[in-house]
């Protein structure tokens, strides 16, 4: 029984870190898409809305995740920003960069997201392991074409 209670708290823990990861996605890709520059502003600008609504989304089911389980999750920016992987970043107008740090992001939200899907995969939590391979694999599809941007940016020059 302790056991399973220690498994639980290490799953609601590590739910609170990509809770706290996402949110800071969030203000970094918001920040990319209010300061992004160029020639590719519009496609650009617009990706970037795409992607933090989806990180909205996904910051409500995972705190909703970690109430389910029991759990309180993270409330105060404060506690957030400790227990962020990632740094926040102010936007630079630079859209390599933007895109850069946004790939940057996703791998971090990816590595914890395997790790949850693993440990829930132990606890036979189904729905926690699911909803974690369904964000990863969006997420790497993202991640994916954020890649071929860059890759036609660079064929350009
Ligand atoms: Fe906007």
């Amino acid at each position: 029984m302790k056991t399973k209670e220690n498994a639980n708290s290490k799953l609601l823990k590590k739910l609170n870190d990509l809770l706290a990861t996402y949110q800071i996605a969030y203000f970094n890709i918001r920040s990319s898409h209010w300061m992004v520059k160029g020639e590719n502003f519009f496609e650009l600008h617009k990706v970037f809305e795409v992607a933090y609504n989806d990180a909205t989304e996904k910051i409500d089911a995972i705190a909703e995740r970690i109430l389910t389980l029991g759990g309180v999750p993270l409330l105060t920016a404060s506690e957030t920003l400790k227990a962020s992987s990632i740094k926040e970043k102010a936007g630079s107008g630079d859209q390599e960069k933007c895109v850069t740090g946004m790939l940057h992001d996703l791998k971090e939200l990816g590595s914890i997201e395997n790790e949850i899907a693993k440990i829930a995969d132990d606890q036979n939590d189904i729905v926690t392991t699911d909803l974690m391979t369904q964000y990863l694999g969006e997420q790497q599809k993202t991640s994916w074409m954020l890649s071929q941007f860059l890759d036609k940016k660079s064929s350009i020059k």
